[in-house]
Formats: C-alpha cells, structure tokens, sequence
C-alpha cells in the first residue's frame, strides 16, 4: 500500500481564509435547517436510515433495517419494492402526473419535454419489449446509449422487471464495450445508430456490431435511431426500438423486488487493468440516492435541476436517474459538450429552462473559467440558486470563481464527495446548516462516520494526510464486484482493518472538516473521469513494438490530471516516425478517447522494484517535482535519472 504522507497528492492544499455561512433565506426554508440531525443519526443510525427509507414507497416493508456481517450489508431485509415505481407510478397517481420529469436538449439543437407522465407511458411500453425479447428478472442488459431520454426509459424499463442494467459509457470503444458485455454476460444490447459529440456523429452501432464479434452471450440487440442515418441491421439479431415500441401493449406491472436484489452493474477502474462491475441493489441504493438528492441539493417540486454528468457514470445514475426521479423532481438533461457551438450553451441551457439548481465537475469549472466570463456574462443566470461540485477535489480559486461568476455571489456550493463504489454522497454539505470552506468536502452526511487514519486505521491528528476510509454500513454501499466477491473483499475491506478502504487520501482539520487530497492509490482522474494506471498501460502494451509501458496521471491546470505514459520499446525495435500516433491510436480503440495520454516518453528503463513491479510513484513524484520518498527498493536507481531526462527534454 502506498505511503499517504509521501504521496503527492497530500500536501496541504491552502490556508482557509474565508468561511461562508448559509444565508438566512436559505436556511429558513431548507429541507434541514438544524444540525441536530447530525447527532440524531449519531444515536441511532439504524433508526436514521428507517426514516430515511419512508421517503420512498414499499411493496411490502421490511423486517429489519440492518444485518451488517462485515463485508458483507443487507438493508432493509424482507422488503419488496420497485425503482421505476417509485420514480414513475407513484408520482402519475398525484398531481405530478404532468409535471416536467425532463426538460431535454440535444447537441444539434433538438428538444423534448417529457412529462411524468410521458416517461411512464415509455416506460412501460420499453419494459413490454423487454419481455418479448425473452428477457426476465436477473437476466443482464447491456445499455450502450448516448445521453438521450431513451437511456433513462430503458433503465426504468429494466428495472420495472428485474432485468439488471450495465450501463456502458458511449465514449468507450468497441473493445471496452466488449469486455464489459462479456464480464456482464449480457443477453440484450441496447444501441443508438449515432451519438453526438461536438458536431461529429459517434457511429454507435458499427462499434457495437464490432464488439459483437466476440461477445457470444449476446442474443438480441435493439437499435434507437437517433439519427436518419440507416446502420446495417443483421436479421434476426437487430431490431428498431421505434418498431418494437408499436408491437407491445401500452402497460406492464412493477415487479415488487426484493431489496437486496441487484439493480445494476456498473463498470469502473481499479488497480488492475481489468474494470470491476460494481453491483448495486434496489432498495438501499434507491432509500440512499433519494434522501441525499433531497436533502444535500435541497430540492424542492418548483426547481429545475440540472446535473451535467453523463448517465455512463454513477454520478448520471444516482443523481440524473433514480434521486431526482424517485423524488419527482424537474430536471434538465443535456446531450453533447458545452461548448458546443459555442462555449456559452450551458448558460444559454440555464437561462432557457431557468435552472435554479446546477451541479458539475471542477474540471468543467476550470474551462469556462479558462473560456472567460464573457460567456457566462452574456445570459441571465439568476434563477440558480444552488451550486454543486463533483468528481474531483475543486481548488478554492474555482470555487470562488464558481460562487461569484455562474452563483453571482449569492449561492451556496455543495461540494460532494463519493464514488461510483458508494452510491450516493457520503461526506458533503447540507446546504442550510453547513458553513462552508472553499476546497472542503466539509463533514460527514448525517449517519456516516468517515475518518482520515493510518495504515493500521489509527485516526491521524488534526491536518495531518491519511487514508479516508469510511467506518460504518451505509443503505447505497456497493454489494460486490460482479462475479468477483473475493476481489471485493481484497480491494476495500482488507487494507484498513476493520473499515471500507476509500483509495483516497484527505485530511481532516481542527473543526472536522474534511480535504479530500485526490487518489492515492494507482488510480487516475482526468477530467473527472476515473482511469487505471494499467487499463492504460495494458492498451499500450497491446502495440507489438512495445514491452513495457508505466502510465502516470499528472497534475493539469483543467483536467485535474493528464496521462502521461513511459514505453519501453522491445528489443531490436528502433522508435519510427509515427510510433507516438499508433500508442495513442492503439489506447483509442482499446479503451476510448479519454485514455489517450497527453505525453508519450520512449525510455530505455523504467524505476521498478527488485520484484519487477513499476514505482508509478516514483515517476509521478518526478513529474510533479516532489520529493522521491524511500527509493531504497529500486532495482536499479539510473532508471530515475532516465525519466528525469525526458523531464527536462519536456521543460
Ligand atoms: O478521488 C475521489 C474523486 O472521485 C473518485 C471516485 O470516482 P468515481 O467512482 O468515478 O465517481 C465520481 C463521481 C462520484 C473518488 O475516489 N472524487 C469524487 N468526488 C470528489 C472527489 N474528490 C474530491 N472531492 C470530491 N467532491
């Protein structure tokens, strides 16, 4: 295990200078306006999440809250329940029936309002042609869609049934699609014949058909036309939603679920090169993603909310998906790139749908502030009355900038953190109670009890860098790694003894605030977009001329990190013209665009230890101008001075 006081990564950040208290109006009609919920939840947690589970609708209630046998959670045991219910049945039986669900805005241009009601009616229909494609409950669909409201229908959809979605972000390439098929053992591929991204058509369907070739558990794939561009269609295999859509009838029953059934699966990056599927149940997953979007984001039935992730992602599951539906929220969902035409189309979104409620990514603030506030300047932005960061430690400099320019120096910033692993946000503020520091993820959400400690999970001192861990059950905790619990019980539950390794590094100051330092482990974040240090490396290692390849993330004034990757030719390979081009070709189609590195370095050595494995943390302490730590497990220490080379070649 890395050294958290020897990582880069855990220098103190800043002194805090300014502290901003929630004003009087927001803490007058907050959800939560007294932080006695804080000890409430102290006293009896279980009782906590009881109540917290009565903000959805239950089948049948539960028998018992709570069996913790560590690793291993049950929530709410004996409970029957059903996502898409919560998120749609019950709301078209009230008042909400034609309220705006979603507000949609394509990247061309394109727009669709969909009502509560509008959603149920798909839904339902989508959940129908699920069940003539032959699917049941537990059976696996793989989802590979872009950010249209077929995404959430088709989730709904599953979920109405049993059918366990995996989602698969659609910036991923043909063969990260395959292997998350294959890991999966999905029988349905849901598609789109085209996405969008900044102007240029993703031809979503011919890569599906070429990850296909090799991912035999897959029977039927259906096809959303997205597009009036046709994609060869095989017979038998391939079917048109728009088609099938028209051959079901118009309603389907909620299958009531048991609350530790799995929900979904969703793939993200590890320590290894193979992604983990990480699995989710409904009922704790659903009590946890509704209480936190309600309380954390203090949203009422009048907002407009807007989340700017992608549904690929957790963030886009938790909180565009199951916590603003399952609440009955407004909200708004958007296709492409915000600077697509222009770098002005999030606050033109904003103004136009007067979204009062924004939450996004530091990497996305670090660009329209590099873009200038002439963008933001030229819309009305003072519907907002909220702001969240995610996905990343935010600097304090964007978080003023944040609050002042996009919150005209009037908003609250709730900067949550957590993991595609947690489900739901787990240290955060609360935005009428919680004084907030910029750069801080500040405390714990009532019921949770984080710490930063040492290796053995002593609590460190005040200020002082440690590991974050989290130290008691919570109702949205991952349940396992799909197909793979022995890897589960490895990665989180058997570093720290006896709480739930984080892989981050924090720190925690005198009032119990928390700062999040960003992974310690061989984790990268690059434009809030988690990677392996060797899913990129096995990409690269992939190109016949290459032997071996050491990836590291460094630190980037806007991505937060770039890939940064060291290659080591094989023997009697001479580095050609062009070579550079084919590594970062060879990372696009292994894994997609967003591992391409930014720098590629061909080295005679790499730092490694005498057992052969590669110190990323030498290289990444090089990069970075930190101090080295203990290098006394160097193999051979002139491998240092080799990648110091490339440094001031680079400089
Ligand atoms: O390092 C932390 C960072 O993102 C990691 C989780 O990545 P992922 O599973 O892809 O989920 C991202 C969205 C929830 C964490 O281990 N992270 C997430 N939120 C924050 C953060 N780092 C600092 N501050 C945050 N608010």
């Amino acid at each position: 295990m890395p050294d958290p006081e020897s990582s880069q990564t855990l220098e103190s950040l800043l002194n805090v200078v300014e502290k901003f208290p929630p004003p009087k109006k927001l803490k007058e009609q907050a959800w939560v306006k007294s932080n006695k919920i804080y000890e409430k939840a102290k006293r009896d947690p279980e009782g906590f999440w009881a109540e917290a589970a009565e903000i959805l609708d239950w089948f049948k209630p539960w028998s018992k809250v709570l069996k913790w046998d560590p690793p291993d959670s049950r929530w709410f045991i004996g409970g029957k329940i059903n996502a898409s219910y919560n998120c749609l049945d019950r709301h078209v039986k009230t008042w909400r029936r034609n309220k705006v669900a979603i507000f949609w805005e394509g990247e061309p241009g394109d727009r669709r309002v969909l009502t509560y009601s509008d959603l149920y009616r798909e839904v339902n229909r989508f959940a129908n042609v699920l069940k003539k494609m032959g699917l049941k409950e537990g059976d696996r669909a793989t989802l590979y869609l872009p950010m249209i409201p077929e995404l959430p229908i088709a989730m709904l959809a599953c979920t109405r049934i049993g059918v366990i979605h995996s989602v698969v972000f659609a910036g991923y390439s043909a063969k990260a699609l395959q292997e998350r098929l294959r890991n999966a053992e999905a029988r349905l591929l849901i598609t789109a014949n085209h996405g969008y991204r900044r102007g240029k058509k993703i031809p979503l369907k011919k890569n599906a058909d070429e990850a296909l070739q090799d991912a035999p558990t897959v029977e039927k794939v259906i096809v959303y036309q997205r597009s009036d561009e046709l994609t060869p269609m095989k017979n038998g295999r391939d079917f048109w939603w728009h088609e099938l859509m028209q051959t079901v009838p118009p309603k389907c029953d909620p299958k009531p679920l048991d609350s530790e059934t799995p929900l979904f699966t969703l793939y993200t990056s590890g320590t290894t090169g193979k992604p983990k599927g990480i699995v989710h149940v409904n009922g704790g997953y659903l009590v946890g993603t509704a209480i936190t979007q309600k309380w954390v984001f203090d949203l009422k039935d009048e907002d407009v909310y807007w989340c700017t992730a992608d549904i690929g992602w957790i963030t886009g599951h938790s909180y565009i998906v199951y916590g603003p539906l399952a609440i009955g929220a407004t909200e708004v969902m958007y296709e492409g790139a915000p600077d697509y035409p222009q770098p002005d189309r999030f606050w033109e979104i904003v103004e136009r749908y007067g979204v009062t409620i924004f939450y996004t990514a530091p990497t996305a603030i670090r660009a329209f502030m590099k873009w200038g506030e002439e963008w933001p300047k030229k819309h009305d932005l003072s519907s907002i009355r909220l702001l969240g960061s995610v996905g990343e430690p935010i600097n304090p400099q964007a978080w003023l900038w944040y609050r002042s320019t996009i919150g005209g120096g009037k908003c609250q910033i709730v900067d949550t953190w957590w993991q595609t692993e947690t489900g739901m946000i787990l240290i955060t503020p609360l935005p009428g109670v919680t004084v907030l520091k910029p750069g801080s993820a500040t405390l714990p959400f009532p019921g949770i009890e984080a710490d930063v400690v040492d290796e053995k999970g002593n609590p460190v001192p005040p200020d002082r860098g440690g590991f974050l861990v989290i130290k008691n059950p919570w109702p949205a905790m991952l349940k396992t790694l799909y197909r793979d619990p022995e890897r589960y019980r490895r990665t989180y539950w058997t570093q720290i003894p006896g709480a739930y390794f984080t892989g981050d590094g924090a720190r925690k100051d005198k009032d119990g605030y928390f700062w999040i330092m960003g992974r310690i482990d061989d984790v990268m974040n690059v434009s809030g977009h988690r990677l392996g240090t060797m899913e990129v490396e096995s990409a690269i290692v992939s190109h016949p001329f290459v032997a071996e390849a050491a990836v590291v993330g460094k630190p980037h004034p806007v991505k937060g990190q770039s890939i940064t990757a060291y290659v080591m030719l094989r023997r009697g390979v001479k580095p050609a013209e062009g070579l550079k081009d084919d590594l970062k070709k060879q990372v696009r189609k292994e894994i997609g665009p967003i591992a391409v590195p930014d720098e590629i370095y061909v080295v005679e050595k790499l730092p490694k230890t005498r057992s052969g494995k590669i110190m990323r943390r030498v290289i990444r302490a090089l990069i970075s101008g930190q101090e080295l730590g203990d290098i006394t497990t160097l193999e051979d220490p002139s491998a240092v001075e080799e990648v110091r080379k490339w440094l001031k070649t680079v400089e």
